[in-house]
């Protein structure tokens, strides 16, 4: 099959295999490239396994410290005539990598939130692995059917008490309007954004996971977070995404208590606003990370995802000294991004912004490359005329 890129609003309907691969390799040889972490994690479960964040926490714990992984995601497989979605040949790129390197590797493709995926993802780590050392919550979801009560929550990505009217980009065209935002109907809207995005499905794995006993000695966990600037609290932390963030970061001395026996801990770590299938569905954020990504580029400082978990594990969670938190207890690694003379020049060039002079003042093209590479685009050295298989299997699934 020819696979070419099909996009529909801020979705690609399609993705490459080869591309996938090639981009999972990226991410494996940068990790490779920083050295061994140090007394990193050994027995690994990644919650929303297969994109973003949570790929790039595979990657760095396999690849950075010899891990052992179950990745937990919810994919459409590749079928006779039907291809797979992006994160299905990510997996199967990232298991085919992992396998190759002697390393443990296995995947559960089903909805995390439910109690069946739960029990069949505690099941496999105990005839497995036996107990695990790290779990990493990356889920990100516009839904979640509640496991105790059936109800399906929809998240909404609104402000809460006033519309919000700021610039925003049609990032496939680089056009630039002005768009408004009207704040919620009801706290229904927040209720239900939380009961998808808060912290409570993070506590259910981690009451499920300590009450059949394989969580080991000194287990942590770690669940992301965002803050971003000023200019898009209205929409993001001060809005619904913002209030089940807050529920997230809450959820922190609930889930200390429960490994408190164990001598284990768990944190937020607050990253960096990128490019990612969740957050390009955002309004007015992709125009903030386009001119984030110029100023930071122009400094010397831009990480993507893999260098923001590479640098979370070696820097944050396992380095030697104590983890740095700030007051409110997370970890920062959008510390680069908050930089006062980084957000000033944001903030500078955001007053600017217009359709006309967008390629120049931001990094429009960098957000549509880094778009499109989610899906297995844009890499220079695959023929996208070519023939390839869509039928690529996850290995561990096949
Ligand atoms: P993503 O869309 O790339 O990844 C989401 C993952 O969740 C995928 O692996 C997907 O398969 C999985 N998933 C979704 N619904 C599922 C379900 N029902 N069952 C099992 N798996 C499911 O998103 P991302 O941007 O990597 O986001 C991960 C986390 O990082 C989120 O909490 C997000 O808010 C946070 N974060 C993102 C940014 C950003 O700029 N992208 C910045 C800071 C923090
Ligand atoms: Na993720």
């Amino acid at each position: 099959m020819i696979i070419q890129p099909r996009t529909r609003g801020f979705i690609c309907l399609t993705a490459h295999p080869e591309g996938a691969a090639e981009n999972i390799k990226n991410q494996i040889e940068y990790v490779k490239s920083k050295g061994e972490i140090k007394n990193g994690p050994k027995k690994v479960l990644v919650i929303g396994a297969s994109t973003g964040f949570g790929i790039a926490s595979r990657i760095s714990a396999a690849f950075g410290s010899g891990a052992a992984t179950i990745g937990v995601f919810f994919e459409k497989p590749a079928s006779e005539g039907k291809l797979g979605t992006a994160g299905w040949y990510n997996s199967a790129a990232f298991e085919k990598e992992a396998h190759s390197a002697g390393l443990y590797a296995k995947s559960i493709n089903g909805d995390a939130f439910s109690d069946e995926i739960k029990a069949q993802t505690i099941e496999l780590i105990k005839k497995d692995l036996g107990q695990i050392d790290l779990v990493v919550y990356s889920l990100a979801s516009p839904r979640r059917t509640h496991p105790k009560t059936g109800v399906q929550h929809s998240s909404v990505l609104k402000p809460i008490e006033q519309p919000f009217t700021n610039k925003t980009v049609d990032f496939h065209t680089g056009v630039v309007s002005d768009i408004s935002i009207q704040p919620v109907d009801s706290t229904d809207d927040i209720n239900n954004t939380v009961a998808v995005m808060g912290g409570e499905d993070w506590k259910f794995w981690i009451e499920d996971l300590k009450a059949a006993g394989v969580l080991a000695e000194g287990v942590k966990t770690v669940a992301y977070s965002y803050i971003g600037p000023e200019l898009t609290y209205p929409i993001y932390r001060n809005g619904t995404i913002g209030r089940a963030k807050d529920d997230l970061e809450a959820t922190v001395p609930a889930i200390n208590e429960l490994l408190k026996d164990l001598h284990g801990i768990s944190y937020v770590s607050v990253n960096k606003a990128l490019v990612t299938q969740s957050s390009s569905a955002i309004p007015v954020v992709p125009l903030y990370i386009s001119l984030l990504y110029k100023v930071m580029k122009e400094k010397g400082i831009h990480e993507g995802t893999i260098e923001q978990m590479q640098r979370l594990f070696a820097e944050r969670l396992y380095n030697d000294v104590e983890t740095p938190l700030d007051d409110k207890g997370r970890i920062r690694v959008d510390d680069l991004e908050m930089r006062a003379d980084v957000q000033a020049e944001v903030a500078k060039l955001w007053e600017q912004a217009n359709t006309e002079n967008l390629e120049e003042i931001s990094d429009i093209k960098g957000y549509r490359d880094d778009f499109f590479q989610l899906f297995g685009f844009n890499f220079d050295n695959i023929d996208y005329n070519k023939d390839t298989s869509e039928l690529v299997q996850v290995p561990s699934l096949a």
